[in-house]
């Protein structure tokens, strides 16, 4: 019957549940506490694992006073360089393109400020705590270099993961030379740390070959495998349990030392342990948004047509890594030119190795893109919202495919009707509020890719008509289990109250990554064919029962709609799934689905999600504080299977981008190299009072070209309109462009 669930253009008919603004499968659990997460696990025996972190960025360790820190009571074992236990891979190996080389003990040497050099291990928090402060490192010291200024340039082979570090199309600089305006400008954008509410944390625990670990991950197949790899065990002897985090936004998709250092303590001592991660520890050895600085070379026609698009972007990583942030390729894809280039250089200092961070590469890469448009659009005397549907792209830029769905052009009329742009004066310094504040308004757009990756997932229908489904996907936070259940229940034909779903955990079947904004796309669409699979089934067994109201419906098809099997052409004729089932003698159906992206799709059309966000600031015209008074975007996403999360995950994109635009940035001391504000005191983040009016408007959008269920994804999005929209507002207000983030009062001040 399968048939009979598509649509002919390749979206599948989706049920009562998709599509509803329902709340959090698992908001209970979470206000109640019930809902555990990695740091909750305590098994019995269970020790505690603390790492002393260097206070150096460059450098040796020379001597740790072991017997200090052996001697406290409570205190196990300490682990060292000297006894720590082998590991079956080697901790400076790259061995796919998600794994980040770890520090693990494999030898004296401190790369960064923050990076693991011991660890005490004990039968308190606190003895373990104070055993790691008896051991006083002592360093043999080299200067730091923390700095874009103070690196070591290379040329990348790739950036991101696996990205093209360059592109060109046409003649960039013939484009340049025959441009009536030109804009040249140069932006930078700060290091900033993921921070997630929860820190990483880690419970490890050894049954003879058999290793548990709790731990948050977003990437639950690919870490069992590391994990596995690392300790020289089979996968499946890897059971990983993640089923809630506290955030993600790409750290927790990558291994860190950290964790290994708690799987070897472990080991070591024959007892559970765990390992949590200090708010300071949280900035060094687990991944950060790199530094970068971008320069831009823009050039229009006397009409204000782009004849040409340059990018160039430095972007830092550590001495012993390669990731970097992939900025500049966030031009690639956005407006209509007929020339560009992007080009990527690398720049090495005494740093942890950056990461994936919530739109890694569109984050910062958007924000500079989107303000040297503004200043393209200023220099041309155009409103910069008309500059940019001047150079709308019909076709993708890069490719020259078509788009699998574009609303784009809606989102910009939505958005600017939803936020009064109309009437926006050209001119600087031009609006006032009652308390005299300077008014500034300033636009953005919003792009991010709609990936899929790869995922498989299980469905069964019961005797008693209930569901249930299991896959390997990821809550952390962004409501992966309310929505893919939406999606479970629709593809089992059962109201979400009859489903049960299991997730987060590697027994189940592998539920991809949750990263790339792509995971209700591609877990999203493993589900619902593992659930059409098994009413497939189904309706087999009752159509071929004479019995059944449904017999001989073949040809005609049937409709799965609350735990009932329908003739798709006669709906008076129905039968019960338990009818069926009890009939056939069955206790369970069960299905397989799997996710990928069709690959005829892929190459024919360019995918991504699309938003315009626009950004009212007031700025103090004596103190020059910043307020972001209001911000309203309005995205299109594809399908939206769940209204209210998809919101929250756009607002929550958005707020973040107040805190690029503003606030977070950590700050190295270039004589340490260690974090001068590594905490939350200093490290800041936008709170209530930052963020008073945030709105996300949804646009609909039909895509029958990304996957069976024309969902893209609106995780990252968010932040990517956001940035620049503040700081054209910003500069609107005030007549001052500021190129670097966050902007501060003091470049106002100038
Ligand atoms: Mo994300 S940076 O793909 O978790």
């Amino acid at each position: 019957m399968a048939e009979t669930l598509q649509f002919p253009t390749g979206h599948v008919r989706l049920g009562s549940n998709a599509g509803q603004p329902i709340t959090r499968r698992d908001g209970a659990l979470k206000v109640t506490g019930a809902a555990t997460y990695a740091a909750d696990n305590r098994p019995d025996g269970l020790l505690y694992a603390v790492y002393a972190a260097s206070s150096i960025a460059r450098g040796r360790v020379t001597h740790l006073d072991v017997a200090a820190a052996k001697a406290h009571p409570g205190v196990v074992e300490v682990m060292t360089t000297a006894n720590r236990p082998p590991l079956a891979r080697d901790p400076d190996a790259k061995v796919h393109m998600f794994s980040w080389r770890l520090e693990a003990l494999q030898d004296d040497r401190v790369r960064y400020a923050g990076q693991p050099v011991a660890v005490v291990i004990a039968s308190t928090l606190e003895a373990a705590t104070e055993g790691a402060r008896l051991l006083a490192p002592r360093y043999e010291s080299e200067a730091p270099r923390t700095g874009l200024d103070d690196g070591e340039a290379f040329a990348p082979e790739a950036v991101g993961v696996g990205a093209p570090p360059s592109f060109d199309k046409g003649d960039v600089e013939a484009g340049l030379e025959a441009a009536a305006h030109r804009v040249e400008t140069q932006y930078e954008t700060p290091a900033q740390y993921h921070n997630a509410l929860e820190p990483h944390a880690i419970v490890a625990a050894w049954e003879g070959d058999h290793l548990t670990v709790d731990v948050p991950n977003q990437a639950i197949a690919i870490a069992r495998n590391d994990f596995a790899s690392f300790f020289g065990i089979p996968p499946e002897n890897v059971t990983l349990r993640s089923p809630f985090i506290g955030g993600g936004f790409g750290s927790k998709a990558i291994l860190n030392g950290p964790q290994i250092l708690c799987i070897l303590a472990a080991r070591m001592t024959g007892q559970p342990v765990k390992l949590v991660l200090t708010r300071q520890q949280m900035f060094g050895p687990v991944g950060h948004r790199g530094a970068t600085r971008q320069a831009l070379r823009i050039g229009t026609d006397a009409d204000g047509r782009l004849t040409a698009l340059e990018h160039r972007a430095s972007a830092m990583t550590s001495r012993f890594d390669d990731f970097l942030e992939p900025a500049a390729n966030a031009s690639q894809n956005i407006y209509a030119t007929p020339a560009m280039r992007q080009i990527h250089t690398g720049v090495r200092a005494d740093i942890g190795t950056p990461g994936p961070m919530r739109a890694p590469g569109e984050a910062s890469g958007s924000a500079a893109l989107e303000c040297a448009m503004d200043e393209a659009a200023e220099a041309l005397g155009i409103d910069p919202l008309e500059f940019r549907l001047i150079n709308y792209a019909e076709t993708d830029p890069a490719s020259g495919k078509p788009f699998s769905s574009k609303a784009l052009r809606q989102c910009y009329a939505e958005g600017a009707k939803r936020f009064g742009w109309a009437g926006r004066p050209l001119a600087p310094r031009q609006m006032r509020d009652d308390a005299g504040h300077l008014v500034g308004w300033g636009v953005g757009t919003a792009m991010f890719p709609a990936p899929m990756f790869q995922a498989k997932a299980r469905a069964v229908v019961r005797e008693d008509g209930s569901g249930l489904v299991e896959i390997s996907a990821v809550e952390m936070g962004q409501g992966a289990l309310t929505a893919l259940a939406q999606i479970a229940a629709d593809g089992l034909g059962i109201d979400q109250d009859r489903l049960e779903f299991r997730a987060g955990n590697s027994e189940l079947p592998d539920g991809g990554v949750a990263g790339g904004s792509g995971h209700t796309a591609t877990a999203g669409s493993a589900i619902f064919a593992a659930g059409s699979d098994a009413i497939r089934k189904l309706a087999d067994i009752a159509t071929e029962d004479e019995a059944s109201p449904l017999f001989g419906a073949g040809n005609a098809g049937v409709v799965a709609r609350g735990g009932r099997l329908y003739r798709a052409d006669d709906e008076t004729r129905s039968a019960s799934y338990s009818d069926i089932m009890a009939r056939a003698g069955l206790a369970e159906i069960e299905g397989e689905g799997t996710g990928a992206r069709n690959p005829a799709n892929a190459e024919d059309y360019a995918m991504f999600s699309h938003g315009a966000v626009f950004a009212e600031v007031k700025v103090d015209p004596e103190l020059c504080q910043i307020r972001v008074s209001r911000l309203v975007g309005a995205f299109a996403a594809g399908r939206i299977i769940n209204p209210r999360l998809a919101e929250s995950q756009l607002t929550g994109g958005m707020i973040w981008g107040i805190g690029f635009a503003l606030h977070e940035e950590t700050v190295l001391d270039p004589r340490t190299g260690r974090p001068v504000n590594g905490d939350f005191a200093g490290y800041h983040i936008p709170v209530n009072a930052d963020a008073p009016s945030v709105e996300a408007l949804l646009v609909g959008e039909d895509d029958p070209y990304v996957n069976a269920l024309g969902v893209k994804g609106v995780g990252e999005i968010g932040i990517t309109g956001t940035v620049g929209a503040i700081a054209n507002a910003v500069r609107h207000a005030t007549g001052v462009r500021v190129g670097r983030f966050p902007i501060h009062i003091g470049a106002l001040l100038g």
